[in-house]
Order: C-alpha cells, then structure tokens, then sequence
C-alpha cells in the first residue's frame, strides 16, 4: 500500500505507515483464516434439483410454521448482508486497491458474497415475504450509501468490523438457534453463515489488537468514537427501527448483546490492564472502561419500558405482529 492508491481516503502518514507496516502481519492472518475456514457454496446447502421441485415444495411446507418474528429476523439478516456493496467499497477507500489489505477485502467479500446469496435463495424458493416488497427495501438500502463519520481514520474502520462481525454472528446463530424447532433447512443455512461471521470476527478482532499494539493512543481513540454507539449499516432502510426492534424483543438481538460484544472485546484486548500510556492514553483507556456500564443502563431503560405492541410490515403482507 502507498499513498499513490489512496484517493478517496487521505489518510494521516503516522496511521498509514503503521498500516504499511502491517502488511506482513496482516498475510499472516489471512493465511491462518484460510486454513481455519470451510469454503462452502450456497447451492450445496438449498435443494438443487432441476428435474423435479419436490425438494423445493419441502423447504415450503417446512418454512410455512415460521413464526412472524423469525421472518422479521431473517429480513434484517438478509438485508444486513445485501449491504456487502456499501463495505467492499469502505475497505477499498480505506485500504486501497494494492496489497494484502486489498487481498483480504477481495477474499472478505467473496465469502460474504455468499451469505446474501443463500439467505436470498432461501427466502425465495420457501416463499418467506412478498419477496417484492422485500426487493424495494433492498433496493433503498443500497441506493441510500452508507457514510460512517469515520474521518479518514481506518482504526476506525477495523475498530468498526470487529464489533459488526460478531455482532451479525449473534444475530445468525440466534435467528437459527430459533428457527430450528421449525425449520432445519434454514438453521443449517444459518450456522454456515454465522460460523463464516466468527472467523471474520477473529481475523477484525486480531488484526485491531495488532493495531493497538503499534499505535495505542490512536488506536484506543478510534474505538472510544466507534464502540459507544455501533451505527448499524441498515439504518436507512426504511422500517429499519420497527424491524431491529422486533428483533430485540424476540431476544435474537438487542441492547444487552451488544453490551456483551464490547464486554468481551475490551477484556480480549486487555483494554482495561494496559500500562505506560500518557495522560491522554489513560484518559481515554478510562472512558473506554466506562462504556459496558453505561451500555448496561440504556439496555435497562429500554428493556423496562417495553411493552408487546403491534407491528406491520409490508413485506409479511401488512398482517398484524405482536411482540
Ligand atoms: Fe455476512
Ligand atoms: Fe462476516
């Protein structure tokens, strides 16, 4: 990686040199992935017959017990991943087009590809939505950008993949872990995905710690602006608020695993333990151990004044949904 392809992201030279001197690290890493991943193809795990369609008509009749929440669910997943476009395009603008940061957000998106891909196949062929309906929130999504406020800062960037990789690991696993008692075509489906989201997890999450280790005043900066309030990418989808609130109240994924998330990535970095840091270093090391609390109080605020409402969605044809 240069400064020459780099041109959307100018980038101050102390974090591209670190970046630079990564390079090796950052081999390394992919390579370990490679080795611990399954490459698996969505048609191995959706029937494929083209001589008959019974196999379809059984993930149908399976998918027909689906409850409302679950389909809910499985829409933000979708739509969540449908977003690859808006990520290919951060890393590129962040990293470049030009080296092994380059190589990874090439070999990230092919797996990622994948995940839109067989949860689409899914949706359609057991007839989940009034799969138009569905197709114009997707298309909203992506015509809408997604711009975090990162300000050229890819600690930021890594920052912000390590916390959404696990975050979308949970919400796969849960949706499936929920979906099994009705439907094991699409738990099955799931638990490829989410295992996909775990070692992406751990290559954000080591490639960050690496960062931590050669720039840490930097580094513990650009997670203290991302970590206290993770933008979820699927926030300009419209419904979007109504859609990750049923999600929260059906447990698959809310205020309290995210609370969890940054719990465990502050003790994976050891943030808390770190010494020989300036006053500006601790000072920013204490505001970052103070995030888990306050998470902890929003969650409590939220999940207390909860009640079961009515929700509506068109893509689950306006029928009313309880939660
Ligand atoms: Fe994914
Ligand atoms: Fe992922």
């Amino acid at each position: 990686m240069t400064s020459d392809n780099r041109q959307t992201a100018p980038m101050d030279p102390a974090r591209l040199e670190v970046l630079v001197s990564m390079e090796p690290f950052v081999e390394a890493e992919m390579a370990a992935h490679v080795a611990r991943r399954n490459l698996w193809f969505p048609s191995e795990l959706l029937p494929r017959n083209t001589e008959a369609d019974t196999d379809v008509a059984e993930i149908r009749d399976a998918a027909r017990g689906l409850p409302d929440t679950i389909r809910v669910a499985l829409a933000i997943n979708l739509l969540t991943e449908e977003g690859l476009p808006h990520f290919h395009r951060l890393i590129a603008v962040y990293m470049g087009t030009e080296s092994p940061w380059s190589t990874w957000n090439n070999l990230w998106t092919a797996e990622e590809d994948r995940h839109g891909c067989v949860l689409r196949d899914y949706v359609r062929d057991a007839r989940v939505f009034d799969i138009i309906a569905l197709e114009r929130l997707q298309y909203a999504y992506i015509a809408s950008g997604f711009n975090p406020e990162w300000e050229h800062d890819a600690y930021r960037l890594l920052a912000y993949t390590s916390l959404q990789e696990r975050a979308t690991q949970v919400a796969h696993a849960n949706t499936g872990r929920t979906c099994g008692r009705y439907e094991p075509a699409i738990q099955r489906v799931l638990a490829h995905v989410s295992g996909d989201e775990a070692r992406h997890f751990k290559f954000y999450r080591n490639v960050f710690g690496e960062v931590l280790k050669r720039d840490t005043e930097r580094a513990l900066y650009a997670l203290l602006r991302v970590m206290p309030a993770l933008a979820m990418p699927g926030h300009t989808i419209p419904n979007y608020e109504a859609m990750s609130e049923v999600m929260m109240r059906a447990d698959i994924y809310g205020p309290r695993h995210y609370q969890k998330i940054v719990e465990e990535l502050l003790a994976f970095w050891k943030i808390g333990e770190l010494g020989g840091l300036t006053a500006v270093g601790r000072e920013l090391q204490d505001r970052l151990m103070c995030i888990p609390a306050r998470l902890e109080r929003m969650a409590d605020y939220i999940l207390k004044k909860m009640h079961p409402r009515e929700f509506r969605f068109d893509f689950l044809g306006d029928r009313a949904l309880i939660a």
